[in-house]
């Protein structure tokens, strides 16, 4: 094998990127309906990285273009046109993969056998190892199983761990292998018609022979034994699943129905809830709604209305208290409505009391909650009608049996290990990871507080039921591996309808149906929540949620039987004591993006009590009440950056993660044959997680060998750069530092930098990125030059060395200085040099945001790309307004201190004839040196003034006639300004009086060029 890997040196990115994206809107049967886990990587981008990693690179320009053809197919664009209600028709262009083995469905494709040959052949015809440290939800191994590959999948979490075997173990072990199905759905003709259909591919008359074989026209009971079992009903395991939820169903449904109960014969879909407080003025119970509406479609709108009685009676304390009535009305066609509709009773101050206008505030809440003063009213019902979905108010006995409910707990409880989930929820607060969690500021202290009673009971009967199936399928003489996988797609079941049966889950009005209680990984508290009827056929629905799982099985059965058994450890990886490997494709957690372990206890509750006894592993596993967070005797455990989990230390807990981290790469190396590759995916959007990481994987003995940005959101550019996240994932190729490696030179390594960076550069702008993630695209390839020397020796000072947070600040100014190119002079233009460092921030804010509200996360790496910092900004040059969490430009005509100039404003020059300002200000720090965009402001500001003469005085202070970047810098501006606006028409004024001959094109934002090779 050449040691040159493909993704080394051509990828297809552009394929690899719209597959990927496609892939968010693929349904049933992809690995994200099987179970939640956060963060899951695209399927798409996980087989392109690792076929591109493990296939060396032909050597050949031509069999190279046509290795990654064959891997990503061709992009087609079709345009389509849209007429709006203007009349004006709209172009959009879309843009697809032809061909390749990326985009969903094509995983099947003939062509992955020649695709498993190669690999096989690349590694002497066995096949290769390939170790994911973090696995999480097992996207990576399982295309690394799909690619033949020997896959070893560790993480420290339980949840996970228990996902990764239902995801890759089961799949793998059962693909080929059937079992019969149980007698009692022989009996079941639904099932069984269905089974015929699609796991036969019977129809017409061979259906019917089928179907007659199992119901002929003599009743049930009158039938002998044996009789009319001729027809192999061996299924494999997705069958059987299938089969013994609906045992489950049908035992729950019989067990729950008088806590369900249908009125007018008109099936519920959800029960509407709001949670209430006591009005501290009139005592009145205010029901706490973030909105009134039931349904906001275009062609249905429903409100609750909320009224005050007019009999008021006497509480308690003696006290005369009013109270709430609600009523439900559908609003007529153009019927308008204010804006207490939107807003129902809650504001970010508080709540407003409906009888006496008193404003309870969040703190005041919080208060209530704490001391378990909070309860819940139910406001409506929503059922499914002859002509859809209806809205009215509950009847009195839906409102009794919701509250009867409680009342049946201990019985269900009383058969199912640990009990009721007491186990107590996230602390939450602090500015990391646990800010994630606010649920126990209002009270919520046990898991079980984040349900309703009627969905423990339901939830408890689901697990009771579940339990039971082992020793029914034993009774049935089924084995034991059959048995466990069957029980513990069960038992995802279970979390499946858990989760979208909680007191977080809301009704969503626009799609009228019920959100998952994971909206974001994160448990906020809902105030107005809904509750599903999960024993029915609806949305959160048990049914439904077998359905999902059954569909992943199918499809894993047939994607995985290429593969050897794959290896799911529950280890942390920061001590992994793995065998060799061939190559370790990981995508790990970033500081304190996502709290996993503490977000996931919502479904390891679920999870230790539907599994407890199925098996010692797994029992070993889930031995404790909640999953491991840090261990402090050995200073090991779930790497996320959460100060609550050292005395709020957040230095001590930056540093666990990192340290941890920089243990997991080198484990990593350890585990590596010599010329293997890591691969890491890195999603960060903020500087210092770049140089953390980049840090440990340098100190850990690797030269990053090959980077790519796939994009991995949505392709709406607008979403993309005004939100917070990043768009593309970059996934960095490592390989081993050769051992004899000397230490470099800085200008050296700043000079090959440049040159590997600036092609790389133009295809990733090419390829339609911007914003940060443009940035961090470029941060790769620029680590290539950096990265092949144990340490880089300034030049200029010795005994000095350059540190990563150096040569990234050299490879942002670079990067900065590219798209400020682009912005002042077009797509065909090189880098700017000598642009002052606001300015550069100006264009480059301008460019991406306009005056919009802008992400403070994306604002700030701009700032420290130009090595500015947001309160420079904002204080100190009065560019920036802070809004909440986001970052503003100011207009040029609000900036206070616009255009003060120390050499013509100063108090020394006072009386001179110098074109002062009325109003003008002296900032904080007054520099020498002006940035060009201030000048620019307050020639604006002089034209506006209507005096030619201290333009014209202020142009030769300036030297601004022939300041070649300033005429440029007008034409940009002017680019940038909306049409019609006054700023663009005074700087077209002033330009023209200069003469600036501009013909810039405004720098266009393509979605997505070609694919990219070096
Ligand atoms: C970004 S997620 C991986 C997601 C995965 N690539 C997927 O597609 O589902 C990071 C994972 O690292 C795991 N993790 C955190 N600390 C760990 C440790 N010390 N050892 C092993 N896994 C750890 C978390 O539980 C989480 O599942």
């Amino acid at each position: 094998m050449t040691d040159r890997r493909l993704i080394e040196v051509a990828f297809p990115l552009k394929q690899a990127s719209l597959d990927s994206v496609h892939e968010k809107n693929v349904r049933h049967g992809h690995i994200s309906t099987l179970h939640i886990w956060p963060a899951r990587r695209p399927l798409a981008a996980c087989r392109a990285a690792l076929i591109a990693t493990l296939l060396p690179d032909p050597g050949d320009d031509d069999e190279r273009r046509a290795l990654v053809e064959r891997i990503g197919g061709q992009v087609k664009s079709t345009v389509k046109t849209k007429k709006l209600a203007s009349g004006e028709v709209e172009e959009e262009i879309r843009e697809e993969t032809v061909g390749g083995i990326l985009h969903w469905g094509r995983e099947s494709d003939p062509d992955m056998d020649w695709f498993r040959e190669q690999i096989r052949a690349a590694y002497g015809g066995r096949a290769p190892r390939v170790l994911d440290p973090f696995a999480g939800g097992g996207a990576i191994p399982l295309e690394a199983m799909r690619l033949g590959c020997e896959a070893t999948a560790v993480d420290i979490n339980p949840v996970a761990w228990f996902i990764l075997k239902c995801t890759l173990e089961y799949p793998q072990k059962l693909a080929g292998k059937t079992r019969p199905l149980p007698d009692f759905v022989l009996e079941d003709r639904g099932f069984m018609e269905d089974f015929f259909k699609k796991a036969r591919a019977l129809s017409g008359k061979d259906l019917d022979a089928a179907l007659r074989d199992f119901f002929p026209d003599v009743e049930a009971s009158m039938r002998l034994p044996g009789m009319g079992a001729t027809t192999d009903v061996n299924a494999d395991v997705a069958w059987h699943v299938r089969a013994w939820g609906n045992w489950v169903l049908e035992r729950a449904r019989a067990d729950l129905e008088r806590y369900y109960p249908t009125v007018d014969g008109k099936p519920t879909v959800a029960y509407l809830w709001a949670r209430t407080v006591t009005c501290k003025n009139c005592r009145a119970t205010v029901p706490l709604l973030k909105t009134t509406w039931l349904a906001k479609k275009a062609n249905k709108r429903v409100v609750l209305e909320l009224t005050t009685d007019d009999t008021d009676f006497t509480d308690k304390a003696e006290k005369s208290v009013q109270s709430v009535v609600f009523s439900v009305r559908e609003l007529a066609k153009g019927e308008k409505v204010g804006r207490g509709v939107d807003e129902g009773t809650m504001s970010r101050a508080g709540a407003t009391c409906p009888c006496c206008g008193a404003i309870m505030t969040m703190e005041d809440i919080r208060t209530e909650g704490q001391a378990g003063r909070l309860s819940a009213v139910m406001t409506a019902v929503v059922v499914n009608g002859d002509k859809g979905k209806e809205y009215r108010l509950p009847i009195a006995e839906e409102r009794q049996v919701a509250e009867e409910a409680i009342m049946a707990l201990e019985a269900v409880f009383a058969e199912i290990p640990f009990g009721i989930p007491d186990e107590p929820t996230p602390t939450g607060g602090g500015s990391g990871a646990s800010r994630a969690f606010s649920v126990q500021g209002y009270g919520l202290m046990r898991w079980r507080d984040l349900f309703t009673p009627r969905q423990l009971l339901a939830l408890g009967t689901f697990v009771r039921h579940t339990r039971a199936v082992r020793e029914t399928m034993r009774e049935a003489g089924y084995s034991a591996e059959w048995i466990e996988a069957v029980s513990a797609y069960l038992a995802l079941a279970v979390d499946r309808t858990a989760e979208r049966n909680s007191t977080i889950c809301h009704y969503d009005v626009s799609r009228d149906s019920i959100s998952g209680t994971f909206q974001r990984y994160a448990l906020p508290i809902t105030w107005d929540y809904a509750e599903a009827a999960p024993t029915m056929a609806a949305a959160g629905s048990m049914e439904g949620q077998i359905d999902w799982i059954t569909r992943y099985i199918e499809h894993a059965l047939a994607g995985v039987r290429y593969a050897p058994p794959p290896r799911v450890e529950r280890q942390s990886s920061v001590s992994l004591k793995s065998g060799t490997v061939d190559v370790v494709v990981t995508d790990p957690p970033y500081y304190d993006a996502i709290p996993y372990s503490d977000a996931m206890d919502f479904f390891y509750v679920w999870l230790h009590r539907s599994l407890h006894g199925l098996s010692q592993e797994i029992d070993a596993v889930f031995a404790e009440p909640l999953a491991p967070k840090w261990d402090y005797a050995t200073n090991d455990g779930e790497l996320i950056d959460d100060a609550s989990r050292f005395d709020g230390d957040k230095d001590r807990s930056k540093a666990a993660y990192e340290d941890g981290m920089a243990r997991v790469f080198q484990n990593c190396y350890r585990a590596l044959t010599p010329e293997g590759r890591l691969v890491i995916v890195f999603a960060h959007k903020h500087p210092d997680a770049w140089e953390t990481l980049v840090s440990a994987i340098i100190r850990a003995g690797f030269i990053v060998t090959g980077s790519w940005p796939i994009e991995t959101e949505m392709g709406n550019r607008t979403r993309a750069l005004t939100s917070a996240a990043l768009a593309s994932s970059v996934w960095l190729v490592c390989k081993k530092r050769p051992p004899t490696a000397r230490p470099g030179w800085d200008n050296r390594v700043l000079d090959e930098m440049r040159t590997l960076i600036t092609q790389r550069l133009r295809d990733f702008w090419d390829a339609g990125i911007r914003g940060p993630d443009f940035v961090w695209a470029a941060t790769g390839p620029a680590m290539e030059a950096y990265s092949q020397y144990p340490a880089v020796k300034k030049a200029d000072e010795p005994g000095q060395v350059m540190t990563v947070s150096e040569f990234l600040g050299h490879v942002r100014r670079m990067v900065v200085d590219f798209v400020v190119g682009r912005v002042l002079s077009g797509d065909g233009a090189e880098a700017i040099t000598g642009l002052d460092d606001l300015t550069t921030y100006y264009l480059l804010h301008r460019h991406d945001f306009g005056l919009d509200e802008a992400p403070a996360g994306a604002a700030i790496l701009y700032a420290i790309s130009c090595n500015l910092s947001d309160r420079d900004l904002s204080d100190r040059y009065r560019l920036l307004e802070q809004k909440g969490s986001t970052l503003q430009l100011l207009p040029w005509h609000r900036r206070a201190s616009v255009g003060y100039d120390p050499v013509l404003d100063a108090a020394e020059s006072q009386g001179a004839e110098t074109p002062r300002l009325p109003g003008l200000e002296a900032p904080e720090a007054v520099l020498l040196e002006l940035p060009l965009i201030d000048q620019a402001h307050r020639l604006m500001h002089l034209w506006r003034a209507g005096d030619v003469t201290k333009v014209d005085a202020y142009l030769d202070a300036r030297g601004l006639r022939r300041n070649a970047l300033f005429h440029q810098l007008l034409q940009a501006l002017i680019e940038l300004a909306s049409a019609g606006s006054e700023e663009r028409a005074l700087l077209e004024s002033i330009s023209n009086y200069l003469g600036v001959k501009g013909t810039k094109t405004a720098a266009q934002a393509h979605l997505y060029i070609t694919g990219s090779e070096r």
